[in-house]
């Protein structure tokens, strides 16, 4: 059944186990590999790594899209194969690695990886590991459910070893839009003006003589984690709805509104879940993933076009993209992130981008990575390549994390990702902060009363009341600003007794 898959007939003789492909991976190398967002990763090579790590030295730094599903991140971290990783992860082990400053992980926006690479800024890759679904006549390489890093990676390194996924439908083929900027810095722009255009090839133009492996797979993506909508991601939906239909009335949006991005995990696809009750009609988005609520959209008639890096689909939405796969490749993209993620296409397209924070501050700064400011949860990933260029940036989270033991309103961030100038728009459960045009002073009065908890409010105000009285652009009592960290460490509970007892 592969011969069918790999049209290129001199590349036959490639076809080989997956011992033998990851034999050309050595002690100290670089590793480009697929995967964004646990779609399109590679199923069998970094297993016979982790395999071949058991019984000999093998440490590598390894690149790819976004996070990786099928537990590859865990069993690397397991086995030690990982020194180095960049950029982004979700792995509960590998937090645990790097955390202990165990795994060197480079937390980097996902547009620069291969700018960095390209620029001979970091380690040229010297394998490169891609899932494809077919081999083209050409040799070009025809990527599965994501597109990542991984044409910069087949076309940048020394060897390239593909892994043909039976699993996944001959019929994925068309999907992808592979366009890559050249170097700079005399680069032309990138051609793209609408979120629908084509300004690419249908496959990863590589010369055949780099296949090195071709390795045969049938395993599925992992798939995706969020959780459905709850009472409180609900809430934000209804209060980023609110808001969006004022901008509308007021003629700064039109009906369709601008081209939407939405962040990874649970809070986001709930929030974007919630369109489906809106009055938007012909809505398009120009993301990085694509979950369960945009295919939802497409569903309900809500959404005209997607384009993105991966799709990440819960089960059950996975089998439905699958099996109506010619309808959806209508009206669905997957283009390298460097292309969903570019800021010169995300200024020209005029986004609205929505994000998760862990927690914001009064004056509108945000972390999205660091749990205490010390800890990393996943990475920044694509978050800060769309907040900053985005024409309407929107920040969701809960308003309280650990039953209330945390507020995610502070006084100060204790880690920023997007600074105060990046973020336009906080919504939680109570409310939503419009920071556009106002100074610190007043988008600390917004916040605290529109985002903040009611247990957290008091203390909040006492806070800027006090700051204030010393004076300052952006008030604060250096001294204090990270004092609610400081007691959610030693009190188990950022508002100390008097939250406990509130909250009791
Ligand atoms: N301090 C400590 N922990 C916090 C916290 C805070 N201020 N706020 C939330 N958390 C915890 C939650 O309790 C939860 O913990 P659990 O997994 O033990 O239940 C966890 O963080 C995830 O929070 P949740 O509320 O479920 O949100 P989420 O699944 O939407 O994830 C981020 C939120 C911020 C971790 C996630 O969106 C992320 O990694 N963002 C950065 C990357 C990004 O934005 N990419 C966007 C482009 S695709």
């Amino acid at each position: 059944m592969y011969k069918e898959r790999i049209r290129l007939a001199s590349l036959l003789d490639k076809v080989m186990p997956a011992e033998a492909a990851a034999a050309m991976i050595r002690d100290g190398m670089t590793v480009g590999m697929s995967g964004f967002t646990r779609a399109g990763d590679c199923k069998a090579v970094p297993q016979a790594l982790a395999r071949r790590a058991a019984h000999e030295p093998l440490r590598i730094t390894l690149m790819t899209g976004a996070s990786l599903g099928n537990d590859t991140d865990k069993m690397l971290a397991e086995a030690n194969v990982l020194a180095r990783r960049l950029p982004f992860q979700v792995d509960a082990t590998l937090r645990r690695k790097i955390n202990a400053g165990e795994v060197m992980f480079i937390d980097q926006h996902l547009s620069e990886t291969v700018e960095q690479l390209r620029g001979r800024q970091i380690a040229p890759v010297d394998v490169a590991v891609v899932e494809a679904v077919a081999i083209t006549e050409s040799g070009g390489i025809v990527p599965s459910t994501s597109v990542g890093n991984s044409a910069s990676f087949a076309m940048l390194a020394q060897k390239v070893i593909v892994e043909i996924n039976l699993s996944m439908p001959a019929g994925l083929e068309g999907l992808h839009d592979i366009y890559l900027p050249t170097a700079r810095p005399h680069r032309q722009p990138i051609p793209l003006v609408s979120v629908d255009q084509r300004i690419g090839l249908p496959f990863i133009p590589v010369d055949p003589a780099k296949i090195a492996a071709i390795v045969i797979t049938q395993k599925d993506d992992s798939p995706s984690n969020a959780l459905p909508p709850d009472q409180e991601t609900r809430q934000i939906a209804g209060h980023l709805n609110d808001f969006l239909s004022h901008e509308v009335r007021s003629g700064r949006l039109a009906p369709s509104l601008q081209p939407l991005q939405a962040g990874i995990g649970t809070i986001a696809n709930a929030v974007l879940h919630g369109l489906i009750d809106s009055p938007f009609r012909d809505l398009t988005m120009y993301s990085e993933v694509l979950q369960d609520s945009t295919i939802e959209l497409l569903d309900a008639g809500r959404l005209r076009f997607a384009s993105a890096s991966s799709v990440t689909l819960t089960s059950a939405v996975y089998a439905r993209f699958l099996a109506d796969l010619e309808r959806y490749k209508a009206r669905v993209i997957l283009r390298p992130q460097e292309i969903s993620n570019h800021p010169e296409l995300l200024r020209r397209l005029g986004l609205i981008t929505i994000n998760t924070a862990l927690e914001c501050d009064i004056y509108g700064n945000v972390n999205s990575t660091h749990v205490g400011g010390t800890h990393m949860m996943n990475g920044i990933g694509g978050s800060g390549d769309f907040a900053r260029n985005a024409h309407l940036s929107v920040f969701v989270t809960k308003s309280m994390a650990k039953a209330g033991a945390i507020s995610s309103i502070v006084p100060m961030v204790s880690h920023v990702d997007h600074t105060e100038h990046d973020v336009d728009v906080i919504v939680t459960e109570h409310g939503l902060a419009d920071l556009r045009g106002l100074a610190p002073r007043e988008r600390a009065q917004q916040v605290i009363a529109n985002c903040a908890d009611p247990l957290y409010r008091e203390l909040l105000r006492d806070y800027v009341t006090r700051a204030t009285r010393r004076g300052g652009h952006t008030p604060h009592l250096i001294e204090e600003a990270l004092a609610w960290h400081v007691r959610l460490r030693e009190q188990g509970t950022m508002g100390g007794t008097k939250v406990a007892l509130a909250a009791a």
